[in-house]
């Protein structure tokens, strides 16, 4: 098992490149088996979940041509099976896209119940309810979600809760169904509208996406296409609030600003300067950060996917700092390890009370989960002496090089696979 070992205290100064979004990556990958023709998709994340989906798609028989580590060339028109139980994919929550991909081209599909990050109870009512609006049959067996349809045709959907999973799935079934549907309710997350425009881009016809309400006329067939993802704003948030809690002055390159608002508008609050510029944003935190509150909500709200960072900064915040979280009921799992490190944050249901300490100081932690694992970094790399973070098998899931990229802004972290490779760390750093 890997571990980041990092001596803390050194303000990240300089500049970090940001990847293509997973989350928009991992629905795109899976609607580009959509049509026969051979689709280029670029500005890919290197991340595992990345890696396991396209092992999936390439063993139900897609052509997965990986050109380099960022681009890859998928042809669709020999899959041979629409079953995917595939032993990892269940691991990740993205394998309900092949649901949808499945079922808009074959109208039918066999996968995995999915699994994901466990920050708590992660229903699929809301993709269920459409693809049965769209005029699929949907039952669970043996561990798999089975849906099949004779014909999909176009409804009105209204979805009980804001959900980006549902609201990306339906638009790729109803993207083949036949005539018109129309999504209320929709969620509006910036991967929604980049796979919107990828889908569009190959012959669909989506108008809406990025508004709450989304309409689909069907198209009869998709065809090839050549498409970029958009960068991705929870590495760039994560970055930016790296720079706040060492001190930093940091510019986070390639992002999309206007996606990172929420974010931005945080860092101003508890006293960082923020900088805007067409394609980057530039953090300074000079100043004592101050405490705020935030709650988490769908997008254009903060991201539950930001929450863990800005809670470890919180806590080396001045003052009290009240933090909730809205969309998933058990993502305060960090604050224990965070304890470890001298963090006051009491839990009390779905919100976080933060006492702001002066200093953590550096313990032996375990990353619970990715954004969790993420913020515990963070946490290490402005903390006085050695954190070992346990388990960053989940921080893999979603960054690339994290430890290179931090290591670029100053840091001092290496990723480790033994206590004797930890102890050898601790002797050179001092
Ligand atoms: C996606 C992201 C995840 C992010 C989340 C919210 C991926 C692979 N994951 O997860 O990183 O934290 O969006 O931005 O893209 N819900 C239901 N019924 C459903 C579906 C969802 O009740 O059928 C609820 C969920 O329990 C949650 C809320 O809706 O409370 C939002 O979930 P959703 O937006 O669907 O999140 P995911 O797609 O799982």
């Amino acid at each position: 098992m890997e571990q980041y070992v990092i001596k803390g205290g050194n303000p990240l100064v300089g500049e970090v490149k940001i990847g293509g979004a997973k989350n928009a990556a991992l629905a795109i990958l899976a609607a580009a088996i959509m049509t026969d023709e051979t689709v280029y998709i670029d500005n890919l994340p290197d991340v595992r979940d990345i890696n396991v989906l396209l092992q999936a798609i390439e063993g139900i028989g897609a052509v997965v041509e990986r050109i380099d580590r960022h681009t890859v060339k998928i042809n669709g028109s020999m899959i041979r099976d629409v079953n995917i139980e595939y032993e990892y994919i269940k691991k990740i929550r993205a394998s309900y896209y092949l649901l949808g991909a499945l079922l808009g081209k074959y109208k039918k599909a066999e996968v995995a119940l999915p699994g994901g990050c466990n920050i708590g109870s992660r229903p699929i009512d809301q993709h269920i309810k459409g693809f049965r609006a769209l005029g699929a049959d949907v039952r669970i067996e043996h561990g798999l979600i089975i849906t099949e349809a004779e014909e999909l045709i176009g409804n009105h959907i209204y979805l009980d809760v804001v959900t980006v999973g549902a609201t990306i799935n339906i638009m790729m079934v109803a993207a083949l169904a036949k005539g018109n549907t129309i999504i209320e309710n929709a969620a509006k997350e910036p991967h929604v509208v980049d796979v919107a425009n990828f889908l569009n881009s190959m012959g669909a016809n989506i108008k809406g996406a990025g508004t709450d309400v989304i309409r689909i006329k069907g198209v009869e067939k998709l065809h090839k296409t050549e498409y970029s993802i958009i960068p991705d704003q929870i590495e760039a948030g994560t970055f930016m609030f790296a720079a706040a809690a060492t001190k930093g002055d940091v510019t986070v390159k390639n992002v999309i600003p206007k996606h990172l608002e929420a974010t931005t508008a945080k860092l101003l609050e508890i006293g960082c300067e923020v900088e805007e510029f067409d394609d980057a944003v530039r953090v300074v935190s000079s100043k004592p950060l101050q405490h705020t509150h935030v709650k988490t909500l769908p997008y254009p709200g903060y991201p539950t996917d930001m929450q863990p960072q800005i809670a470890v900064t919180l806590g080396l915040s001045q003052g009290t700092s009240i933090v909730t979280e809205s969309i998933f009921e058990n993502r305060f799992k960090y604050v224990d390890e965070l304890a470890r490190m001298g963090g006051d944050i009491k839990v009390e249901g779905n919100t976080a009370i933060i006492n702001g300490v002066e200093k953590y100081t550096g313990a032996r932690v375990s990353a619970p989960d990715l954004r969790a694992g993420a913020a515990l970094v963070i946490a290490g790399l402005a903390a006085e002496g050695i954190t070992v973070v346990d388990d960053i098998v989940y921080i893999q899931r979603g960054y690339e090089c994290f430890e290179e990229k931090l290591r670029g802004l100053g840091a001092q972290i290496e990723k480790v696979n033994s206590e004797s490779e930890i102890q050898k760390f601790t002797l050179k750093v001092g």
